[in-house]
């Protein structure tokens, strides 16, 4: 799926209604993502926290996390949403997890009051660590 015929304000809006499910009672920083398959199916996930905060996981995480267990691992584009100005980036580690899959990939930014940000995967994180596993 090409640029052009990503529906991207579907996908935000589909991260922005994810956002509405997140677990956030010790931030209070509520952050839902959209994750756009190459067949068109959408998984969405939201930020999970814990008491044991080490243990919270990022929507965007959620999100592929969603899609890989239901079989989906070719991915064109996320849409993330929070309520920040500017709109939440992608902390480090979800970078690294979004371009294991595809460092070509749309990232979108979004929020009510900071728009939108548009980034290709690769270029949020430069040099990423990229394990070439020999073949068996
Ligand atoms: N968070 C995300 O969900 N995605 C990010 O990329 C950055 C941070 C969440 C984790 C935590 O629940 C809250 O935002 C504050 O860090």
């Amino acid at each position: 799926m090409s640029g052009d015929e990503i529906n991207i304000a579907e996908l935000v809006a589909q991260a922005e209604a994810c956002r509405e499910r997140a677990y956030a009672p010790y931030s209070g920083y509520r952050v839902g993502a959209a994750l756009l398959c190459a067949g068109g199916r959408i998984f969405c996930g939201c930020n999970v926290e814990n008491s044991s905060y080490g243990l919270t996981i990022c929507a965007e995480r959620a999100a592929v996390g969603a899609a890989v267990s239901a079989g989906e691992r070719a991915f064109c584009a996320i849409a993330i949403a929070s309520d920040d100005v500017p709109p939440a980036s992608p902390c480090g580690a979800c970078r690294q997890v979004l371009v294991e899959f595809n460092p070509g990939m749309l990232v979108v930014t979004s929020s009510p009051r900071g728009g939108q940000r548009r980034y290709i995967a690769r270029d949020l994180l430069p040099d990423y660590f990229n394990l070439v596993v020999p073949p068996p």
